[in-house]
């Protein structure tokens, strides 16, 4: 079966970009000009990814009118033959179905995907965090589904990020079985430095099999005091095999301020329109230093 449906949980405060985050959804912030959840979207796209679910909660409103019709503005931009600014509000919209459910109480990335369970129906599925973009010359997304379709299991897209950084993310534990993949041994949720099993960790895309549904509904609170998909999938281990693929990208974590301001700076170099004088900018700011 191919994989159609994907799913962005986006209910969190996004308290690590307050007072930004107050009124608007840290989704919606741009990097440059586009919402962060956009990239996620248009990454789904690419990959052939035909239905999404994006998982809300309070205050998410934007996100809803973001990727509805805007009929008004669509309408002025029309009469006034403003082709490439119709092109940039249409471009989601058009090419995918987006679903929205609202998680009535925040308590983790396993909740908040366990509402994903009737929208993905049976199916395998994406998962892919607003917090990580990536860019690559194949969607990541898409990386990870070609390896579904090679190995008919949960894949869990990973890549080193050095010991250092481990206590950050959910880590694996796991051993070569093929080019860039891994078969999962194990798994853990932030874990010390000290009881990391390696550096590889899970950034921010998967595909799972539904059979997740029933592990995450069995899964009690665990790092942090919340419901982890991480557990999830350890259970779901013992039953069906999982393969870790380390993707080919860069990596971004837009969570923290520093991965968001490398971004924008790295995205506004790669912008044929901005690139230039931007370069330009940047050079005289760092001899100024
Ligand atoms: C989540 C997951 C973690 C994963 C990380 C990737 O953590 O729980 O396993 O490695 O995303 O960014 P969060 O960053 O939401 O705390």
């Amino acid at each position: 079966m191919t994989v159609r449906k994907a799913v962005i949980p986006a209910a969190g405060f996004g308290t690590r970009f307050l007072p930004a985050t107050k009124a608007v959804p840290k989704e919606m912030l741009p990097i440059v000009d586009k919402p962060t959840i956009q990239y996620i979207a248009e990454e789904a796209i690419k990959a052939g990814i035909t239905e999404l679910l994006i998982v809300t909660s309070r205050g998410k409103e934007a996100l809803m009118n973001h990727f509805d019709k805007a009929f008004e503005l669509e309408a002025v931009l029309e009469r006034d033959g403003k082709e490439e600014m119709l092109k940039a509000v249409r471009e989601v919209s058009d090419k995918i179905d987006v679903h929205f459910i609202r998680q009535q109480e925040q308590k983790g990335l396993g909740h908040a995907v366990l509402y994903a369970k009737s929208f993905v129906a049976g199916e395998p599925f994406a998962v892919m965090l607003g917090d990580d973009v990536v860019v690559s010359e194949k969607p990541c997304i898409g990386q990870l589904i070609e390896q579904y379709e090679k190995y008919g299991s949960t894949i869990l897209g990973v890549q080193k990020v050095g010991m250092e950084h481990v206590s950050k993310y959910g880590i694996v534990d796991a051993h070569s079985v093929g080019e860039r993949v891994y078969k999962l041994q194990g798994m853990v949720e932030k874990p010390k430095m000290e009881e990391a099993p390696s550096d590889m960790a899970v950034l921010g895309r998967y595909i799972i099999t539904p059979a997740v549904f029933d592990c995450l509904e069995k899964t009690p609170k665990g790092a942090g005091g919340e419901i982890q998909l991480t557990d999830a999938l350890v259970m779901l281990a013992e039953t069906e095999d999982i393969y870790a693929y380390d993707f080919e990208g860069k990596r971004y974590d837009i969570g923290n301020k520093q991965g968001f301001l490398q971004a924008t700076v790295d995205f506004a170099l790669s912008r044929p329109d901005l690139r230039s004088d931007f370069m330009k900018f940047l050079k005289q700011t760092v001899k100024n230093l």
